[in-house]
C-alpha cells in the first residue's frame, strides 16, 4: 500500500484532498514535500512532536495510517494512527489541524475518515491518551463519541497527567 489520494471534497468553497498512507511499503511513496510538510506540522504538538528519525521510521513501518488533510498543495491537517489487527484496536497516536485553520471542523473531519477506514478494516476499538488540559482535543474526542475511562496521573515524562478514551464499536 502506498500514498494515495481518496477524493477531493468541497468545503468552504475550495477543494479539500484527502490522502491515506497505509501500511506504507516504500518511502519513496511519500514525497519529500509532503514528508517534510507532515514532519513541520507536526511540530505544533510541541515536546510531543517526533524527530525526523521517528518520521522516517514510520514510513518503512507496518500497520500505521497517516491521513493528510490538504487545500491548495498545504497540509491543513494530519492524523496517525497504529492499527492492531489483532485486537481489532486502533491506537490514535497525532491528530494536529493547522492553527488558522482550527474550528472549522477539520478535526472532526479527520475522525470521520478514520471511523470510514476502521469499518472498512473491521477495527471497532479506538483508544487514545491525551494531556488532561487539552480541552479543545478532549472536547472533539467526547463530540466523536470517545469516551473518558480513567487518568492516569504523571503518564507523561513532563509529569503531566493523561486521559484515556476509548470508543468501543468504533468502525
Ligand atoms: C484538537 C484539534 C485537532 C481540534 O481541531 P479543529 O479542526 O479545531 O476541531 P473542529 O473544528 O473539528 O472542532 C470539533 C469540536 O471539537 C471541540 N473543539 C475544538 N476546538 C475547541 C476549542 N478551542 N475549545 C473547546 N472545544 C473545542 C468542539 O466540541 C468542536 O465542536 P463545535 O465546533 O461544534 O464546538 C486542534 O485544536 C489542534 O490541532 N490542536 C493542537 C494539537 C493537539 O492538541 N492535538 C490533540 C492531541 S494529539
Amino acid at each position: 500500500m502506498f500514498f494515495y489520494k481518496i477524493k477531493t471534497q468541497e468545503y468552504s468553497h475550495t477543494l479539500v484532498d484527502f490522502y491515506v498512507l497505509d501500511q506504507v511499503a516504500s518511502a519513496t511513496k511519500l514525497s519529500q514535500l509532503r514528508f517534510d510538510q507532515n514532519l513541520l506540522l507536526d511540530k505544533e504538538l510541541g515536546n510531543y512532536s517526533w524527530t525526523q528519525e521517528n518520521w522516517q521510521e514510520l514510513v518503512g513501518a507496518k500497520d500505521y495510517l497517516l491521513i493528510n488533510l490538504v487545500q491548495n498543495d498545504g497540509l491543513i491537517g494530519l492524523l496517525l494512527a497504529k492499527l492492531n489487527y489483532q485486537e481489532a484496536m486502533v491506537h490514535l497516536l497525532k491528530l494536529v489541524v493547522t492553527p488558522e485553520k482550527r474550528k472549522q471542523g477539520f478535526g472532526i473531519m479527520l475522525l470521520g475518515e478514520l471511523a470510514g477506514f476502521m469499518e472498512s478494516r473491521r477495527l471497532t476499538k479506538l483508544f487514545l491518551e491525551v494531556e488532561a488540559d487539552n480541552i479543545p482535543a478532549i472536547s472533539l474526542y467526547e463530540k466523536a463519541g470517545v469516551n473518558k475511562i480513567y487518568l492516569s496521573k504523571n503518564f507523561y515524562s513532563n509529569g503531566k497527567s493523561a486521559w484515556k478514551m476509548l470508543k468501543e464499536n468504533a468502525g
